[in-house]
């Protein structure tokens, strides 16, 4: 009795906030869009083909090959370069509405800078989005994800202001050149792992590892950078092209594990995301009043005069308010926040640095992927897509990704089972009363995961890396979300 009454306790708790389960068909709204999603570094290949330079990824995984884990890198990735034909013959397999792809600005740019194009990179792009618009699959490009030039990176990378104008010149080329044809952009994907992971931490190329000072930087860059790109869009292009254009944002959800976290959840979520968000979703064009406050008090105490969170200018603030069409989000998972270090398996919250202490933990009964973050918890998602409709005035919710890792193979049931919870809450944000027109599963195939190189993999198609064409086979995911898009329904 005690052990069952624990275990209905635990599912009791945990389940909370999640709704009942629906045993009816349940539809999308009309006009409710289903893509997939990929970016340049993680299947493109063709890393210094047709007059591409370097990028940061490049650089880091060919001189300090094991910091990748299994020691590969996207020299070939996916061989997407060449076999894109071959992709969009799986977007039209699955009925996709739209694909997300990245464009490599060491591609385009090989200089970095807008003298000189290079004309292979951008007919590599051209066959592309021609080959996709022909079965009507439209394009949503995300400017940058993550493959900054290695020298812009040399030059202090998102780290220096003047990046602002090397982004936006950048951003202006692609919108002249493809414009015409492409109506959904994404400036900038994933600020956080950009600025805490890239140059906060070891966890991402460039590694810069300047906790505390660097990623509030780029922080900063990174967002009047993305805020100069959506106006030049808004005003030389948007009036002849219409379209689109966003920035995208990664969220977890932070749930409280006991009713004395629930502040110190609110705490986290502000340094995790609302870094992010609130500049540009809130009335204020600033970073979030906990972020500000701690970070002041914790500078002052180190014997700073000034915060290293550095400070907006008035025009600044002007330029990042209200600068995204919607909210892209890229959404995974959850974890259970707290103060009490005696519980097991918890790591540390990233903003440790600025004395924000609480710890992070996800049950081991919670369903895993191979991920070690990996966790199935479709409630943390709707509570997210609550928060972000309450906090914002209801935006518009791209979700510009959403996916399952394994360790391969082609029977993926925890997959499926992942996606279609993770939709059906979807349904459920939209019946109460959440904008979300928009759903991008990462990924159309496996890729090169980061530092995860290949062991992780996030594909409705598989991979074959042995294969010289990197030959894609659709997983059983495949065909269930192929109906999904078909009906445009969850089946029960
Ligand atoms: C978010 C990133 O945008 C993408 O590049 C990555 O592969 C997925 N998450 C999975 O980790």
């Amino acid at each position: 009795t005690f052990i069952l009454t624990l275990l209905s306790c635990i599912l009791l708790c945990e389940s909370k906030t999640v709704k009942e389960a629906r045993h009816d068909v349940r539809k999308f709204p009309d006009g409710f869009q289903f893509g997939a999603a990929t970016a340049s570094y993680q299947v493109e290949g063709a890393w210094d083909a047709d007059g591409k330079s370097p990028n940061i990824w490049d650089h880091m995984t060919h001189n300090d090959p094991c910091s990748i884990d299994d020691c590969k890198n996207g020299d070939i990735a996916d061989d997407f370069y060449n076999q894109y034909k071959r992709d969009v013959e799986m977007m039209r397999e699955l009925g996709l509405d739209f694909y997300r792809f990245s464009l490599s600005w060491s591609r385009i740019l090989p200089t970095s800078f807008p003298d000189k194009i290079n004309e292979a990179g951008v007919q590599y792009y051209n066959n592309l989005i021609n080959e996709m618009l022909k079965y009507n699959i439209q394009p949503m490009v995300t400017i940058y994800h993550w493959d900054l030039p290695q020298k812009l990176q040399e030059m202090g990378g998102w780290t220096n202001p003047h990046i602002v104008d090397w982004f936006s010149d950048y951003a202006r080329v692609a919108f002249e050149l493809f414009g015409d044809r492409v109506k959904n952009w994404i400036t900038i994907n994933e600020p956080r792992e950009i600025c805490y992971q890239g140059y906060g931490t070891v966890t991402k190329a460039p590694k810069l590892n300047i906790q505390g000072v660097a990623e509030y930087m780029c922080a900063k860059n990174v967002l009047v950078a993305h805020a100069k790109a959506y106006h030049i869009y808004d005003k030389e292009f948007r009036p002849t092209h219409g379209g689109t254009i966003g920035i995208t944002l990664s969220a977890l959800w932070y749930e409280p594990e006991t009713e004395s976290d629930v502040e110190l959840a609110e705490v986290v979520r502000q340094f995790e995301w609302g870094q992010y968000a609130h500049p540009v979703f809130s009335k204020t064009g600033d970073f979030p009043p906990v972020m500000k406050e701690k970070i002041a008090a914790k500078s002052a105490a180190q014997g700073f005069k000034r915060s290293r969170l550095p400070e907006f200018t008035s025009e600044e603030v002007e330029m990042v308010r209200g600068s995204s069409d919607f909210f892209g989000l890229n959404h995974y998972t959850t974890n259970l926040v707290y103060k009490n270090e005696s519980l097991e398996g918890y790591y540390d919250v990233p903003s440790y640095y600025d004395n924000i202490e609480a710890k992070l933990y996800q049950p081991s009964h919670w369903s895993a992927g191979a991920s070690v973050w990996m966790k199935d918890v479709p409630w943390g998602f709707y509570n997210l897509l609550t928060k972000i409709r309450e906090d914002y005035d209801n935006p518009p919710v791209f979700i510009t990704e959403n996916g399952y890792s394994t360790r391969g193979g082609l029977d993926d049931d925890d997959r499926i089972t992942y996606i279609r919870g993770y939709l059906n809450v979807i349904l459920d944000a939209i019946e109460e009363g959440s904008d979300i027109p928009v759903y991008t599963v990462w990924s159309l195939m496996d890729n090169f995961e980061w530092m995860r190189g290949y062991t992780e993999r996030f594909g409705l198609y598989e991979v074959d890396y042995e294969s010289p064409q990197r030959t894609r086979t659709p997983r059983k995911s495949a065909f269930v979300f192929k109906e999904i898009v078909r009906s445009r329904a969850l089946d029960p």
